[in-house]
């Protein structure tokens, strides 16, 4: 069945990107994915305004726009603190990015979670129609399809996780593990961005919970309930980014950074602020390179763009404490009269902006210690020069390199694969940079955001619906 005029579809997720089109940089990969998914299909996109008021009241802001509409509610702050700082940023996050050294077990968030999400169904409830779709994003929202259920929603219900799904015995250490993954059983279809997020999730279910998993492994079935579960992974807009890259600001830009370069090559990273990122080791790869390679250091620099996230969680105001001692002492160390090994920049910048900066670097830096997909992989593909393509050098523990082999891979714990890779990248005959880029180009058109879309939402549609099943 293809969506017809009567089925919406509902996105909900924590952040709703603004109906009107906005390209800020600081804006996650997501957000932009969805805008894009949304701006195809229509309907709503349901979630926190960002903003907080005194007292939940569950007012919606409805904000008609650009091929769909927003409906955004504000929080009180304790909800913020307990469910989006707190057991969103501080439990889930570091948990589900295998990093329990920092996640924070405590009953006051796992509360406030739960709260918000009861909380987001009762006021998300009113504006879903009987035959619409539903379709819930990300580590924020795990109950919510549980709670419309609740609430009497029998509409196809699917959930899809952005970060990775932790192995068993890590998520074991949750102290409310079993209960928060059986609200998962309230959907019809799970989605996760590879393989192995998705066999982590059923050795949980199976080892854990004593679900029984059907034997070609895409259907799980607790406590009376079947759900059918998905690899699906995320792609960009790829046909919207090619054109940004061809746009006159990212050409004005390509061609100030090849300026400001002065012949020397330009290594690029761009990444949220955030310790699953692997900047720390970035920076120590990259240093390494220097004192390895001492004829070569002069011809590159190394350009990383880190917009602050999260800011109110320490362990955010930690890793930033970190990188900027860091990139002092490593330009302290190694900088001369002429030239400066990074530039270290704190901000966000629009995407056409970005796309510019893409396209002038010679290498994309991409070394997550962990990460669901990793859409800045994709983007700076997209950007490139077919003619004369930069190098993407990219961590094996990002959900991209299960479709993007063709990059040079990492090991992004190891400084020495880091500076290895660098110069790899370097030396890459232009023949080799132009058929690496086109079988990786080729996966990004292929397996764009509406390729990912269409797939998760088909296979929704095609999820027997409660009124067939109950
Ligand atoms: C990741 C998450 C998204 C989130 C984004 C930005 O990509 O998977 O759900 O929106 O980071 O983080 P923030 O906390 O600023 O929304």
């Amino acid at each position: 069945m293809e969506f017809g005029a009567l089925s919406r579809l509902i996105v909900i997720s924590n952040r709703v990107a603004p109906a009107e089109g906005s390209h800020s940089g600081a804006q996650g990969g997501l957000a932009v994915a969805l805008q894009s998914a949304l701006r195809e299909m229509g309907g709503i996109w349901f979630g926190w305004s960002g903003g907080q008021t005194d007292v939940f009241t569950g007012q919606v802001n409805l904000q008609r726009g650009d091929g769909y509409t927003t409906a955004t509610v504000d929080l009180e702050e304790q909800d913020i603190d307990e469910y989006y700082n707190g057991y969103a940023n501080r439990t889930l996050w570091p948990l589900f990015h295998y990093r329990m050294d920092l996640a924070e077990y405590e009953r006051g968030f796992a509360g406030g979670y739960q709260r918000v999400n009861e909380r987001f169904a009762d006021t998300v409830r009113p504006l879903i129609e009987q035959d619409d779709t539903v379709w819930i994003q990300d580590y924020h929202m795990i109950p919510l399809g549980q709670e419309l259920r609740r609430r009497g929603c029998a509409n196809r219900i699917g959930f899809f996780l952005h970060t990775p799904w932790p192995p068993r015995r890590l998520l074991a250490t949750l102290p409310e593990a079993n209960e928060l993954v059986e609200t998962l059983f309230a959907y019809d279809v799970l989605g996760f961005h590879t393989a192995e997020w998705l066999e982590s999730f059923c050795d949980f279910a199976r080892l854990e919970m004593g679900a029984d998993i059907e034997e070609d492994g895409d259907v799980i079935r607790f406590g009376g309930r079947t759900v059918r579960v998905i690899v699906c992974p995320i792609g960009i807009d790829t046909a919207e980014f090619r054109a940004l890259a061809a746009s006159d600001t990212a050409q004005h830009t390509c061609r100030q950074m090849e300026r400001s370069a002065v012949g020397r090559a330009m290594i690029v990273g761009v990444d949220r602020l955030d310790y699953s990122k692997g900047l720390e080791e970035r920076l120590l790869g990259f240093e390494r390179f220097l004192l390895e390679h001492p004829e070569e250091r002069k011809e590159l620099f190394l350009l990383q763009i880190a917009p602050p996230s999260r800011a109110s969680v320490g362990s955010y105001q930690r890793i930033r404490n970190t990188l900027e001692g860091l990139s002092g002492r490593i330009n302290g160390e190694h900088a001369d009269l002429d030239w400066v090994p990074i530039r270290y920049v704190n901000q966000g910048y629009p995407r056409d902006v970005l796309a510019g900066v893409y396209r002038a670097s010679r290498i994309g830096l991409v070394t997550p210690l962990r990460d669901g997909m990793n859409l800045v992989a994709k983007e700076y593909v997209a950007a490139q020069d077919p003619g004369d393509p930069g190098v993407l050098i990219l961590s094996r523990f990002a959900g991209a390199a299960a479709q993007m082999q063709e990059a040079v891979l990492v090991n992004p714990y190891s400084a020495e694969e880091i500076s290895d890779a660098i110069l790899t990248a370097l030396r890459m005959p232009r023949d080799e940079r132009i058929a690496r880029w086109r079988a990786l180009m080729d996966g990004v058109e292929r397996e764009d955001v509406m390729w990912w879309r269409k797939r998760f939402t088909d296979e929704l549609i095609a999820a027997p619906s409660l009124a067939e099943v109950d």
